[in-house]
């Protein structure tokens, strides 16, 4: 294996043939992905120019005291996140994800997304960190609720209490069992590979950290930490990912 300082001059193929043999010797790679996974199905990430928290203040919009003060603004915004999950589909990159985990290839897939798209396009026991956009409850008594319920803005119809997607908001902790498998299947793990996020958001930053294997970045710019990772690839998902593939599917055939 090439030094790590001479990576820089790697071409992209030669990193993706170095990924491709990694993928084939571990036997426990672990999948962490971020906004940046979904970009390319037409859902803005958080913290790129063109990215949410350009235009909305999270303090705002997605957070307990949003959820509190800002009740109108909360819900308008989650009616939008509502309608692009619901409006768009994973692209190609999600299903090579899939056809990896099928393939043994992934042992387990961890996400900050709320889009529900890797387990719409067909991965397994998919490890959501920060919840998902796909349901709804009542945030006084927890009582499940309708998309059109919160769209509609109706109140809960046992306690009348505010209605909420199921996501976890700045203030909130991470679902605790999800959580603690995420940090168990990364502590055993050989290979991390981070695709999509600028790790700037505490506590999934840490995860990668936790592996005695090595690491991996998929994303189009640096993100916090680069450095710390084994290897690199700067570019976007669904290009990499199409270019693993070949490797790791249509080479194996030849
Ligand atoms: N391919 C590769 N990388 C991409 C692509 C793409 N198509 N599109 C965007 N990126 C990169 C961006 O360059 C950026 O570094 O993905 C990263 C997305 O980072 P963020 O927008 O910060 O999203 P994420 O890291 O998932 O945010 C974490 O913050 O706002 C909260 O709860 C929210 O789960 C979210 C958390």
């Amino acid at each position: 294996m090439m030094k790590k300082k001479e990576q820089g001059v790697w071409e992209m193929e030669e990193k993706i043939l170095e990924l491709a043999s990694w993928i084939r010797n571990s036997k426990r790679t672990v999948l962490l992905t971020g906004a940046g996974m979904s970009t390319e199905s037409g859902i803005p990430d958080f913290r790129s120019q063109t990215g949410l928290w350009a235009k909305y203040d999270p303090a705002y919009v997605s957070s307990t005291d949003a959820l509190r003060d800002h009740y109108d603004l909360f819900r308008d915004f989650y009616t939008l996140r509502i309608d692009d999950v619901t409006n768009f589909i994973p692209h190609e990159g999600y299903h090579i994800l899939t056809k990896m985990q099928s393939a043994g290839m992934i042992t387990s897939i961890a996400t900050q997304n709320v889009d529900g798209f890797h387990a719409l396009s067909g991965s397994q026991d998919v490890l959501e960190l920060h919840g998902s956009l796909r349901t709804v409850s009542c945030h006084d008594c927890g009582n499940n609720a309708t998309h059109q319920d919160f769209t509609d803005k109706k109140t809960c119809q046992h306690c009348s209490g505010k209605l909420r997607p199921d996501i976890v908001l700045f203030g909130e902790m991470l679902p605790q069992d999800v959580w603690q498998k995420a940090m168990s299947h990364i502590e055993k793990s050989d290979l991390v590979i981070v695709i999509g996020t600028s790790l700037q958001v505490y506590p999934v930053n840490q995860l990668p950290s936790l592996t005695r294997g090595k690491t991996v970045l998929i994303n189009r710019e640096d993100a916090n930490h680069t450095h710390l990772f084994d290897l690199t690839i700067h570019g976007s998902a669904r290009e990499v990912l199409l270019k693993l593939s070949s490797v790791l599917f249509e080479e194996s055939k030849a």
